[in-house]
Protein backbone atom coordinates (compact mmCIF):
# COMPACT_ATOMS: atom_id res chain seq x y z
CA UNK A 1 0.00 0.00 0.00
CA UNK A 2 1.41 3.39 -1.01
CA UNK A 3 1.67 6.17 1.76
CA UNK A 4 0.58 9.99 0.74
CA UNK A 5 0.44 12.64 2.78
CA UNK A 6 -2.71 14.98 2.97
CA UNK A 7 -1.53 17.89 3.71
CA UNK A 8 0.69 20.98 1.76
CA UNK A 9 2.08 22.68 4.98
CA UNK A 10 5.68 22.67 3.12
CA UNK A 11 7.64 22.42 6.35
CA UNK A 12 5.70 19.23 7.41
CA UNK A 13 6.09 17.15 4.08
CA UNK A 14 9.54 17.85 4.40
CA UNK A 15 10.06 16.52 7.54
CA UNK A 16 7.78 13.67 7.24
CA UNK A 17 9.89 12.76 4.04
CA UNK A 18 12.81 12.62 5.81
CA UNK A 19 11.90 10.14 8.48
CA UNK A 20 8.97 8.26 6.92
CA UNK A 21 8.65 5.74 3.76
CA UNK A 22 6.17 8.29 1.85
CA UNK A 23 4.96 8.06 -1.64
CA UNK A 24 3.77 11.29 -2.55
CA UNK A 25 1.30 13.92 -1.37
CA UNK A 26 -2.40 14.86 -2.16
CA UNK A 27 -4.02 18.38 -1.27
CA UNK A 28 -7.46 19.70 -1.74
CA UNK A 29 -9.25 23.14 -1.82
CA UNK A 30 -9.54 23.28 2.15
CA UNK A 31 -5.48 21.91 2.36
CA UNK A 32 -4.35 24.38 -0.20
CA UNK A 33 -7.22 27.13 1.94
CA UNK A 34 -5.27 26.25 5.60
CA UNK A 35 -1.46 26.95 3.79
CA UNK A 36 -2.52 30.85 3.23
CA UNK A 37 -0.51 30.81 0.20
CA UNK A 38 -0.93 31.03 -4.11
CA UNK A 39 -2.13 27.39 -4.51
CA UNK A 40 0.30 26.76 -7.76
CA UNK A 41 3.18 28.65 -5.69
CA UNK A 42 2.90 26.03 -2.83
CA UNK A 43 2.10 23.12 -5.33
CA UNK A 44 5.38 24.21 -7.23
CA UNK A 45 7.34 23.77 -4.28
CA UNK A 46 5.96 20.47 -2.99
CA UNK A 47 7.06 19.01 -6.65
CA UNK A 48 10.14 20.40 -7.01
CA UNK A 49 10.84 18.44 -3.63
CA UNK A 50 9.28 15.25 -4.03
CA UNK A 51 10.66 14.91 -7.43
CA UNK A 52 8.48 14.58 -11.13
CA UNK A 53 7.79 10.89 -10.60
CA UNK A 54 6.11 11.51 -7.32
CA UNK A 55 2.27 11.01 -6.98
CA UNK A 56 0.83 14.88 -6.53
CA UNK A 57 -3.10 14.87 -6.70
CA UNK A 58 -4.22 18.19 -7.41
CA UNK A 59 -8.43 18.68 -7.68
CA UNK A 60 -10.50 20.87 -9.92
CA UNK A 61 -12.60 23.98 -8.48
CA UNK A 62 -14.77 24.32 -11.85
CA UNK A 63 -18.84 22.61 -11.59
CA UNK A 64 -19.12 22.41 -15.32
CA UNK A 65 -17.14 19.45 -16.71
CA UNK A 66 -16.01 21.62 -19.92
CA UNK A 67 -14.41 23.94 -17.14
CA UNK A 68 -12.68 20.68 -15.27
CA UNK A 69 -11.22 19.37 -18.08
CA UNK A 70 -9.46 22.91 -19.00
CA UNK A 71 -8.73 23.62 -15.62
CA UNK A 72 -7.33 19.49 -15.33
CA UNK A 73 -4.95 20.43 -18.17
CA UNK A 74 -3.79 23.21 -16.81
CA UNK A 75 -2.65 21.46 -13.74
CA UNK A 76 -0.93 18.86 -15.80
CA UNK A 77 0.81 21.89 -17.88
CA UNK A 78 1.86 23.62 -14.70
CA UNK A 79 2.63 20.62 -12.16
CA UNK A 80 3.41 17.58 -14.61
CA UNK A 81 1.79 15.35 -16.73
CA UNK A 82 2.33 12.66 -14.44
CA UNK A 83 -0.06 14.54 -11.63
CA UNK A 84 -3.00 13.51 -10.91
CA UNK A 85 -5.85 15.42 -11.54
CA UNK A 86 -8.14 15.15 -8.67
CA UNK A 87 -12.41 15.42 -9.84
CA UNK A 88 -14.80 15.18 -7.66
CA UNK A 89 -17.38 11.97 -8.59
CA UNK A 90 -20.67 13.51 -9.50
CA UNK A 91 -22.26 13.61 -12.73
CA UNK A 92 -19.99 16.53 -14.49
CA UNK A 93 -16.89 15.25 -12.97
CA UNK A 94 -17.72 11.60 -14.44
CA UNK A 95 -17.79 13.21 -17.50
CA UNK A 96 -14.53 15.20 -17.01
CA UNK A 97 -13.27 12.03 -15.99
CA UNK A 98 -14.21 10.33 -19.21
CA UNK A 99 -12.56 13.03 -21.16
CA UNK A 100 -9.37 13.54 -19.57
CA UNK A 101 -8.57 9.86 -19.02
CA UNK A 102 -9.23 9.11 -22.99
CA UNK A 103 -6.90 12.57 -23.48
CA UNK A 104 -4.28 10.38 -21.20
CA UNK A 105 -3.83 12.39 -18.24
CA UNK A 106 -4.03 10.42 -14.87
CA UNK A 107 -7.26 11.30 -12.96
CA UNK A 108 -7.97 10.60 -9.28
CA UNK A 109 -11.96 10.29 -8.89
CA UNK A 110 -12.56 12.17 -5.40
CA UNK A 111 -15.47 12.70 -2.63
CA UNK A 112 -16.52 9.20 -2.84
CA UNK A 113 -18.86 7.70 -0.20
CA UNK A 114 -20.51 4.59 -2.04
CA UNK A 115 -19.03 2.06 -4.15
CA UNK A 116 -21.57 2.98 -6.59
CA UNK A 117 -19.53 5.98 -7.09
CA UNK A 118 -16.54 4.53 -7.30
CA UNK A 119 -17.93 1.69 -9.62
CA UNK A 120 -18.82 4.67 -12.39
CA UNK A 121 -15.77 6.42 -11.85
CA UNK A 122 -13.60 3.21 -12.99
CA UNK A 123 -15.68 2.58 -15.65
CA UNK A 124 -15.06 6.19 -16.31
CA UNK A 125 -11.31 5.77 -16.43
CA UNK A 126 -10.31 7.21 -13.37
CA UNK A 127 -6.77 6.12 -11.93
CA UNK A 128 -7.79 6.23 -8.41
CA UNK A 129 -10.67 6.42 -6.44
CA UNK A 130 -10.37 7.94 -2.94
CA UNK A 131 -13.40 7.12 -0.38
CA UNK A 132 -13.21 9.16 2.25
CA UNK A 133 -13.35 6.85 5.29
CA UNK A 134 -13.75 8.79 8.53
CA UNK A 135 -16.37 11.13 7.08
CA UNK A 136 -18.37 7.86 5.93
CA UNK A 137 -18.19 6.63 9.49
CA UNK A 138 -19.01 10.30 10.65
CA UNK A 139 -22.96 9.48 8.85
CA UNK A 140 -22.65 6.35 10.06
CA UNK A 141 -21.22 4.02 7.73
CA UNK A 142 -18.11 2.43 7.64
CA UNK A 143 -15.57 3.33 6.05
CA UNK A 144 -13.12 0.99 6.08
CA UNK A 145 -15.89 -1.77 5.10
CA UNK A 146 -16.91 0.48 2.19
CA UNK A 147 -13.35 0.73 0.93
CA UNK A 148 -13.23 -2.99 0.84
CA UNK A 149 -16.09 -3.29 -1.04
CA UNK A 150 -14.60 -0.85 -3.58
CA UNK A 151 -11.67 -2.98 -3.51
CA UNK A 152 -13.33 -6.11 -4.16
CA UNK A 153 -15.33 -4.32 -7.13
CA UNK A 154 -12.49 -3.12 -8.97
CA UNK A 155 -10.67 -6.63 -8.64
CA UNK A 156 -14.03 -8.84 -9.18
CA UNK A 157 -14.27 -6.56 -12.85
CA UNK A 158 -10.89 -6.75 -13.75
CA UNK A 159 -10.36 -2.53 -13.64
CA UNK A 160 -7.17 -0.56 -13.20
CA UNK A 161 -8.32 1.68 -10.72
CA UNK A 162 -6.61 1.63 -7.98
CA UNK A 163 -8.23 2.78 -4.44
CA UNK A 164 -6.44 5.94 -2.84
CA UNK A 165 -7.98 6.23 0.70
CA UNK A 166 -8.81 9.20 2.07
CA UNK A 167 -9.77 10.83 5.19
CA UNK A 168 -8.40 9.13 8.49
CA UNK A 169 -9.12 10.36 11.69
CA UNK A 170 -7.15 6.85 13.88
CA UNK A 171 -3.92 4.63 12.73
CA UNK A 172 -6.49 1.82 13.04
CA UNK A 173 -8.46 2.61 9.80
CA UNK A 174 -5.08 2.51 7.94
CA UNK A 175 -4.15 -0.45 9.01
CA UNK A 176 -7.19 -2.08 8.36
CA UNK A 177 -6.91 -1.38 4.93
CA UNK A 178 -2.99 -2.02 4.59
CA UNK A 179 -4.32 -5.41 5.78
CA UNK A 180 -6.92 -5.98 3.00
CA UNK A 181 -4.10 -4.65 0.42
CA UNK A 182 -5.51 -1.44 -0.87
CA UNK A 183 -3.88 0.23 -3.55
CA UNK A 184 -2.58 3.31 -1.40
CA UNK A 185 -3.78 5.45 1.44
CA UNK A 186 -3.66 9.49 1.80
CA UNK A 187 -3.22 10.55 5.95
CA UNK A 188 -2.72 13.52 7.37
CA UNK A 189 1.07 14.40 9.33
CA UNK A 190 -0.42 13.62 12.67
CA UNK A 191 -2.22 10.07 12.00
CA UNK A 192 1.05 9.37 10.05
CA UNK A 193 3.38 9.78 13.23
CA UNK A 194 0.53 8.20 15.00
CA UNK A 195 1.22 4.80 13.46
CA UNK A 196 5.29 5.32 15.18
CA UNK A 197 4.01 7.04 18.41
CA UNK A 198 4.30 3.95 21.26
CA UNK A 199 5.80 5.06 24.96
CA UNK A 200 6.50 1.32 25.29
CA UNK A 201 8.65 0.90 22.59
CA UNK A 202 10.24 3.85 23.34
CA UNK A 203 11.24 3.43 26.62
CA UNK A 204 12.20 -0.06 25.54
CA UNK A 205 14.62 1.33 23.18
CA UNK A 206 15.89 4.11 26.76
CA UNK A 207 16.77 1.01 28.71
CA UNK A 208 19.02 -1.09 26.07
CA UNK A 209 21.09 2.31 25.89
CA UNK A 210 21.19 2.46 29.99
CA UNK A 211 21.91 -1.04 30.19
CA UNK A 212 25.02 -0.55 27.56
CA UNK A 213 26.23 3.20 29.06
CA UNK A 214 26.70 0.89 32.18
CA UNK A 215 28.78 -1.46 30.87
CA UNK A 216 30.71 0.93 28.82
CA UNK A 217 30.24 4.65 29.65
CA UNK A 218 27.90 7.71 29.15
CA UNK A 219 27.94 8.41 26.01
CA UNK A 220 29.62 5.16 24.24
CA UNK A 221 28.56 3.33 21.23
CA UNK A 222 29.66 0.08 19.06
CA UNK A 223 31.57 2.71 18.11
CA UNK A 224 34.21 3.45 20.65
CA UNK A 225 33.29 1.26 23.99
C1 LIG B 1 -8.31 13.56 0.12
O1 LIG B 1 -8.37 13.21 -1.02
C2 LIG B 1 -9.47 14.16 0.80
O2 LIG B 1 -9.71 15.39 0.23
C3 LIG B 1 -9.21 14.31 2.27
O3 LIG B 1 -8.56 13.17 2.76
C4 LIG B 1 -10.42 14.60 3.11
O4 LIG B 1 -10.03 14.50 4.44
P1 LIG B 1 -10.86 15.16 5.63
O5 LIG B 1 -12.10 14.37 5.80
O6 LIG B 1 -9.95 15.03 6.82
O7 LIG B 1 -11.12 16.57 5.26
Amino acid sequence: MKLLIDDANFEKIKRLYEFYPIDGVTTNPSILAKSGRNPYEVLTQIRDFIGKDADLHVQVISRKAEDMVVEGRKIAERLGKNTLIKIPTVEEGLKAMKALSAEGYRVTATAIYTPQQAFLAGKAGADYAAPYVNRIDNLGGDGVQTTMRIHDIYENNGMKTQLLAASFKNTQQVLELAEYGIGAATVGPDVIEGLMKNVTVDSAVEAFIADFEKLVGTGKTMLDC
